[in-house]
């Protein structure tokens, strides 16, 4: 059966991987922009999906800008609390699943140990307390739903840490980088790739199955900024040396959360899925950069 996708987002790095890599799977995806449902207006994407009566929503859209969000928090916490609130309600009302994409954010960061989805969250910063919104709307609202939580989401596309390296990577002087944040890089290919290979499981499965709930999902390995940078170019075979500095030194609006790890132990048993290794799917956005001739 080809399972009718409803997908928010179409700008940002897990959107466009979806929409690349569905056509190798046996969905039909509609995906909707901000212009076209915009998550500031809640009622407005819910009635989206109202008439949209897919088989499965993904939101891939999000409030992602994590300093911002510190002056911000209104803006966010409707983006990213009520509007995924409101379309899982109107998923569960019109009979569709729900894959909601969440963050290592809504975790403290302190706790030495990989997270594991019953662990306490506490976030830090205003970002993660509007994306703890979004969780528990989405998991109270009733809809078959499962809340994907990721962390250091990386691609060829869009912003983010792997296109920031390559970008400054110009310039005799070393590069200073973070080394006190350890976390698990991710692709979004590969977040793209785990939804759309399991969307007609999660079409099919009924209220209260295992596939439904809070899972993790982040490529295998941990490793600080600054030692993802040297990966980063090391990969891309730039010359550019990378000097470690404490988070202290690189003062942010928000603060970050000093451990990140995520555990994926759930979701490896539940769906039988192994996440490669990040320096597998860092190889290949490299690569892309580099057809893209966005790297020398
Ligand atoms: N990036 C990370 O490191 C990271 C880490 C952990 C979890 N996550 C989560 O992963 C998910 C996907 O992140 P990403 O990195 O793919 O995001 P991204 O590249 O920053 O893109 C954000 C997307 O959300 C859209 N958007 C923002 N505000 C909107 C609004 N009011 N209405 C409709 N669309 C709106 C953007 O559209 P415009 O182009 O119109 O702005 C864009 O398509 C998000 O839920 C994020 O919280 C991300």
């Amino acid at each position: 059966m080809t399972v009718r996708i409803l997908q928010f987002g179409t700008t940002g790095q897990v959107g466009i991987e979806l929409l690349r890599q569905a056509p190798c799977h046996d969905v039909a995806l509609t995906a909707l922009s901000r212009a076209q449902a915009d998550l500031a207006d809640p009622a407005a994407c819910a009635a989206a999906v109202r008439a949209a009566a897919p088989d499965l929503v993904v939101i891939a859209a999000a409030y992602t800008a994590v300093d911002q969000a510190e002056s911000d928090t209104a803006a966010a916490d409707v983006v990213n609390g009520e509007a995924p609130g409101a379309i899982a309600r109107a998923a569960r009302d019109a009979g569709a699943a729900v894959v909601h994409i969440s963050t290592d954010y809504v975790f403290a960061g302190d706790k030495g140990q990989p997270y594991r989805e019953d662990d306490p969250i506490a976030p830090a910063g205003a970002y993660g307390r509007s994306k703890a919104l979004g969780e528990q709307a989405v998991l109270e609202s009733g809809a078959r739903a499962l809340v994907l939580r990721t962390s250091w989401v990386v691609s060829a596309h869009g912003k983010n840490f792997v296109k920031t390296m390559l970008r400054l990577a110009g310039g005799d002087r070393p590069l200073r980088v973070v080394d006190d944040q350890l976390g698990r890089p991710t692709a979004a290919a590969d977040i793209a790739g785990l939804i759309l290979a399991q969307a007609p499981r999660l079409a099919a499965a009924p209220v209260g199955a295992p596939e439904w709930g809070v899972f993790h999902f982040a490529n295998a390995g941990e490793v600080t900024w600054r030692r993802f940078a040297e990966a980063i170019f090391a990969e891309a075979g730039v010359a550019k040396a990378v000097e470690p500095i404490a988070t202290a030194e690189f003062p942010t609006p928000a603060r970050r959360p000093a451990y990140s790890v995520l555990d994926t132990g759930r979701l490896e048993q539940v769906f039988g899925v192994t996440p490669r290794p990040w320096p597998a799917a860092l190889a290949e956005i490299v690569a892309e950069l580099k057809t893209e001739g966005a790297v020398a």
